[in-house]
């Protein structure tokens, strides 16, 4: 699908996160983050949701729960399945959505993305709890690839696409 990529920021282990929190805030990334995402729908799993520390401004939310106190969330697009909402981002095809974690929804949605972009941080956590989806890199082509800097932490980002299948 076109119009819609991942988004993400791992470890050296793919790591993802902690205690339904990120491991690194890398401030430069975290504006990348809202530069991508402004004005775009982002989806994203309960426990993300629940992580997030405000109601990010400019963002369309969908959330991915089987929590009906959710369901109800006037200010939330909330969906059951993935395949509702691959339905609604084939409906939608003049709108870009991001996925935007966490582990399960990643991994849920690999199959249907053509790009990603990838922060790779140039560090580990022993602690991490959750893990991007183990992906083959010789199916997706690196472009874009910039190397950053910030607090003594180097990091890479990567716009990965899909190679063509035959
Ligand atoms: N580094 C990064 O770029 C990044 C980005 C985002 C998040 N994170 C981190 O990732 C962690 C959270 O990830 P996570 O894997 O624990 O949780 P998650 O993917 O954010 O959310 C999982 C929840 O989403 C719902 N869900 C998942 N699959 C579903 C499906 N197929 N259909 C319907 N609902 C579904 C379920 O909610 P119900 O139980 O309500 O049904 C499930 O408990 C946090 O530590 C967060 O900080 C990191």
């Amino acid at each position: 699908m076109k119009n819609l990529k991942i988004i993400a920021a791992v470890g050296k282990n793919m790591e993802l996160g902690y205690r339904n929190d990120l491991i690194w805030k890398i401030k430069e990334d975290l504006q990348f983050f809202k530069k991508q995402t402004m004005g775009n729908y982002i989806i994203m799993g309960k426990n993300t949701y629940e992580s997030l520390p405000k109601q990010l401004a400019g963002r369309k939310y969908i959330v991915l729960t089987s929590d009906e106190h959710l369901h109800k969330n006037d200010k939330l697009l909330t969906f059951r399945t993935i395949r509702d909402v691959l339905e609604f981002v084939k409906k939608n095809k003049d709108s870009q959505f991001f996925v935007i974690g966490g582990g399960q929804i990643y991994k849920s949605f690999l199959p249907y993305v053509n790009a990603m972009y990838l922060t790779e941080i140039n560090d580990t956590f022993k602690n991490a709890d959750t893990f991007f989806p183990a992906f083959d890199k010789n199916q997706w082509i690196k472009q874009n690839i910039q190397v950053f800097e910030e607090n003594k932490i180097t990091y890479k980002r990567i716009l990965y696409l899909r190679k063509k299948t035959k």
